[in-house]
């Protein structure tokens, strides 16, 4: 049986001390809530704090990127066994802000990807339409090519450390959230894509979570649909009660 999978992304919010504070809150709220993985995914300055604070509980600390080179001259970047070495568990890639405003593509996610599997990170792999492309009737292709790309050359074996996270990026800070049915459907879709890649069991076992302002309002309907695996939360993770809210939802 997949893991249902609950993570919080919060971009650039939340200094060390801030971050210390607030999983020494949520880590009481959400003692025990075992049916589903915690990952709260922090800046990178964060997470020595968040690691520390979170020794002992079940919540799970994770990076917003990593870069794809082991070292070398990339002012400004963070290798995976930076990452690794401080305990660092998962790391977002792909989200739709790092494609939109620093340039990244499917190569670049894909290479990112690789490396940080190869360091024994835990990927959560970002993907999903912009509006137009919803609006066109276009979101099935998009979806299956950016999947197909994104995990070229990456094994079966790999792929068990892969989390999928579908995120229509009109739906992304906006407010506005794919219906129950929408995000049922395109998970399916990523779904299938897996089966044909992979085979019919990686598909079965791969979480495929949902992103895109789910809230405590929302989330035990997306929640309860077939395909949504879990959830990648931005604004919503930052406030403890809305996050364990979800968090409840998904056990
Ligand atoms: P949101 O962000 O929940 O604030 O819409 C989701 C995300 O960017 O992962």
């Amino acid at each position: 049986m997949r893991r249902t999978v609950i993570a919080g992304n919060w971009k650039m919010n939340m200094t060390p001390k801030a971050t210390r504070a607030f999983i020494t809150e949520l880590a009481p709220m959400v003692a025990g809530l075992d049916k589903c993985d915690i990952v709260l995914c922090v800046p990178y300055v964060d997470i020595a704090t968040a690691v520390e604070a979170a020794a002992g509980t079940n919540i799970h600390i994770g990076a917003e990127n990593v870069h794809f080179e082991k070292s070398g001259a990339f002012t400004g970047e963070i290798s995976a066994e930076m990452l690794t070495e401080i305990g660092t568990e998962y790391v977002v890639i792909g989200h739709s802000e790092r494609r939109t405003y620093f340039g990244e593509t499917d190569a670049t996610v894909n290479l990112r990807t690789k490396a940080a599997l190869a360091a024994g990170l835990k990927v959560i792999l970002c993907l999903g339409e912009v509006k137009e492309e919803r609006l066109s009737g276009i979101t099935n292709e998009i979806v299956a090519m950016q999947t197909k790309l994104d995990l070229a050359g990456i094994s079966a074996e790999e792929l068990k450390n892969v989390i999928i996270a579908y995120e229509p990026v009109w739906a992304i800070g906006t407010g506005l959230t794919a219906t129950p049915e929408q995000a049922d459907e395109t998970c399916g879709v990523i779904r299938s894509v897996i089966a044909e890649l992979y085979g019919a069991a990686a598909a079965e076992e791969i979480t495929i979570q949902y992103g895109g302002s789910m809230n405590d309002a929302n989330a035990a309907e997306l929640l309860s649909k077939p395909n949504v695996d879990g959830g990648l939360i931005g604004g919503a993770s930052l406030k403890t009660d809305k996050f364990t809210t979800i968090v409840k939802a998904a056990n």
